[in-house]
């Protein structure tokens, strides 16, 4: 079901990088359930998906992860925290994984995947060949896709976050035990409710001109 256009301006123009959240107030876990499955949603090259999304509630962990964040207060005070961890590597392995789920989902026989295997293969044996000539480079664009969806589907349902990479990844990859699942700390997202005192909630929204954004060919 399409949601009108002004609606989505609207919401987008509501939200805005949350620098103090209203620590007592706590997203709905029906609301908060969504936002995750809106992150798994996200589109990713060849949908091979190389993340894995991080959800920290425990509050001893988060005040640690807050002093590996410059200690910014959205890391102990919002109501949710997801890490988006990017996958260091990508082996044939991991494209069969993916190629068993497809044949899985879809009850495709392997077969029929044969050729799409082939592509993604000489992807993962060639990383130069990728866009931004690497898998660190293109597994991090990938996860800053997940990040986007979860922003935006956040201001649809009215929840407010900040996006923040102003953390020390190798501290949070300590921290969670992340090497050892193959991912490492790419970008955070906090979630929660905007403090009737953010400051920064009041100030108008600054963005470079459309006309010198938007070029028409
Ligand atoms: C990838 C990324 C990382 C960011 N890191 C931080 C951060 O660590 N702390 C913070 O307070 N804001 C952070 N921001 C918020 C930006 O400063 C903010 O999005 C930008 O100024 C635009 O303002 P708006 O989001 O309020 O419209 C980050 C934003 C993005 C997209």
């Amino acid at each position: 079901m399409p949601i009108d256009s002004n609606q989505v301006l609207e919401n987008l123009s509501w939200r805005y990088a949350v620098k103090k959240f209203d620590a007592a107030k706590r997203i709905p876990t029906v609301t908060w359930t969504a936002l995750e499955k809106a992150a798994v949603l996200a589109p990713s090259s060849y949908g091979l998906q190389p993340w894995k999304f991080i959800v920290v509630t425990d509050g001893a962990t988060r005040t640690k992860l807050r002093a590996a964040s410059w200690n910014q207060p959205q890391i102990t005070d919002a109501s949710h925290m997801v890490v988006f961890a990017r996958r260091e590597t990508m082996t044939p392995a991991d494209v069969e994984k993916y190629i068993q789920r497809i044949a899985e989902v879809r009850q495709a026989p392997l077969d029929a995947l044969k050729d799409f295997k082939g592509m993604m293969l000489s992807s993962v044996n060639n990383p130069s060949g990728m866009p931004g000539g690497s898998i660190e480079t293109w597994a991090r664009a990938q996860t800053y896709i997940a990040l986007g969806v979860f922003l935006s589907a956040a201001a649809m349902m009215g929840v407010d976050a900040c996006p923040m990479e102003g953390f020390d990844p190798k501290q949070y990859d300590e921290i969670l035990g992340l090497r050892e699942k193959g991912v490492t700390a790419c970008v955070v997202a906090t979630a929660g409710y905007r403090a009737t005192d953010d400051m920064f909630a009041g100030m108008k929204k600054v963005r470079f001109a459309e006309s010198e954004v938007i070029h028409r060919v």
